[in-house]
């Protein structure tokens, strides 16, 4: 049922929040739009830097689907981030390949260098670590993405002057 004290997206978002939506939205049938909760998920986000229960009760409600579709998605998908995030949030992956050339290296850099684990982010707000399934980078393992680019082949000593770079 929906509350009708709650804001709605369109009382949340921007003007050109709610247009992008709207051009995800028009994609599907009306009986099918539910279809599009992973796009406008990502536009909400944007705005915000994270998503709130308050916003994913707004997307669900907008899309006439269940409040547990949007937390269903929100949950599963590690773009997705129920906290303020840092500012430059980085994904380290972990999986199988990049664990075996080297992963557990740069994580351990990351709690002695800047005192975050993954989950956490730096005291100054500037960096948050996410530990995060195969990004289909095997190749180039051991592998990190921060600000939608790759960063492939690493060691400790390329992590140190990345980030030494985006400070
Ligand atoms: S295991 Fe890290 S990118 Fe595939």
């Amino acid at each position: 049922m929906t509350d009708s004290s709650a804001k709605t997206l369109q009382d949340l978002l921007s003007g050109k929040g709610i247009e992008q939506v709207d051009v995800w939205v028009g994609k599907y049938p009306e009986e099918r739009k539910r279809a599009a909760i992973i796009p406008i998920m990502s536009i909400v986000q944007e705005e915000y830097g994270y998503l709130t229960q308050e916003l994913m009760d707004a997307v669900a409600d907008y899309l006439t689907c269940p409040k547990i579709a949007a937390y269903e998605v929100a949950t599963f998908y590690s773009m997705f981030r129920l906290k303020k995030a840092g500012k430059y949030v980085i994904s380290l992956c972990t999986n199988v390949s990049c664990m075996l050339a080297g992963s557990g290296d740069i994580q351990k850099w990351f709690k002695d260098e800047l005192g975050i684990e993954p989950g956490e982010t730096t005291e100054d707000g500037v960096f948050t670590l996410k530990e995060v399934e195969c990004m289909a980078a095997c190749g180039g393992a051991p592998m990190l993405e921060v600000d939608k680019k790759y960063h492939e082949n690493l060691d400790v000593d390329k992590v140190a002057n990345l980030i030494r770079e985006l400070k």
